[in-house]
């Protein structure tokens, strides 16, 4: 193993210890994106930047952030400390309601990059269907053109149909993911089979259903668990794989960190994805409703 140390860098990772064989995806517009990456929503600054410094030392380089979560900065400041290449990482944000046009999208996205202290994010998802998303989605493009921005993304377009086709449907630029609420209890059969045609990849938020105790010492997973020594979380993330999507456990604990990426050296039967598949109940943990949803356009982050 090559130990790569450079002077006054503690943090400096372990390049050849850091690859974990994380498989990518590919997206609708020819890029890879790491199948897992590192949620940071709900924590702390110190404690995102803590989980990412972890998270990179174990071979994550995929964080899924948002302007919202006001962490941006503890993730820049983690991937400069890391000593690692940029270009090893993929980085993304979702674009808060507050930043939707109105000459606001291009100036935003320059904040973005200055705490990412960056000059491009892989994949900008723009949050919420609400507010003004058709002009903030064009402004978004034109980032792509400049090439700050590599990739866009919806985030909660599952709320609306007709919302979901006046971006998928109608932009220039298609998005390559969708993330929305996903695990064993929620399994979204419908919004999978709906975003197929477009080559759009599911990215998975509460991929442990928030931490959900109910789901989180599940019987049936517990006798897959057991079976290959693993633990819940362990297989119910090699599921959210082997379902071919892209995953994003958050957690704030560094052994949690490791355990959540030592999942690529053991895989799961037919037989066991059908019994997990058996577990799904349409059990969301988050419910909110388009009218709920349009009534935080006015919150400002
Ligand atoms: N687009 C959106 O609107 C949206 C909404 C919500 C979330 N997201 C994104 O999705 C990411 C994931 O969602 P989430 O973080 O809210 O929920 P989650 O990943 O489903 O669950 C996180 C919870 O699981 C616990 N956990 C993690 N690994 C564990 C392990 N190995 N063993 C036991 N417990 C473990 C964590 O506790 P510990 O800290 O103790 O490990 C934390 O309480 C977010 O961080 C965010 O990036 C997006």
């Amino acid at each position: 193993m090559v130990v790569v140390l450079l002077s006054g860098s503690i943090n400096h990772i372990n390049a050849q210890a850091t690859k974990a064989n994380v498989p990518t995806l590919k997206l609708n517009n020819g890029m890879e994106m790491p199948q897992l990456g590192i949620g940071t929503f709900a924590i702390s600054y110190a404690d995102a930047k803590m989980a990412c410094l972890e998270a990179f030392r174990n071979g994550f380089r995929h964080v899924d952030c948002a302007t919202a979560y006001r962490v941006e900065g503890a993730v820049g400041e983690a991937m400069k400390e890391s000593g690692i290449p940029r270009e090893e990482f993929f980085i993304t944000s979702k674009l808060w309601v507050s930043d939707y046009a109105d000459g606001k999208t291009l100036q935003s996205i320059d904040t973005i990059l200055k705490r990412f202290q960056t000059d491009y994010i892989d994949l900008l998802y723009i949050h919420q269907p609400i507010g003004d998303y058709i002009n903030a989605w064009k402004e978004m493009e034109k980032a792509v053109a400049s090439g700050k921005v590599r990739a866009l993304g919806i985030s909660n377009f599952d709320a609306s149909d007709e919302r979901f086709h006046a971006i998928v449907d109608s932009m220039q630029i298609k998005p390559v993911a969708l993330q929305i609420e996903c695990h064993p209890y929620a399994q979204r059969n419908d919004i999978r089979e709906k975003v197929k045609p477009y080559g759009i990849i599911i990215e998975c938020w509460y991929p442990l259903g928030h931490g959900d105790e109910g789901l989180l010492s599940d019987p049936v997973i517990k006798t897959i668990a057991d079976a290959h020594g693993k633990s819940i979380v362990q297989i119910i993330l090699r599921w959210h794989i082997q379902e071919g999507f892209s995953v994003i456990p958050g957690s704030k604990n560094p052994a949690h960190i490791r355990e959540n990426i030592n999942i690529f050296d053991f895989a799961l039967s037919d037989e066991e994805m059908t019994t997990m598949r058996s577990l799904n109940k349409d059990k969301r943990f988050f419910n909110m409703t388009l009218e709920q949803l349009d009534r935080m356009a006015s919150r400002r982050f």
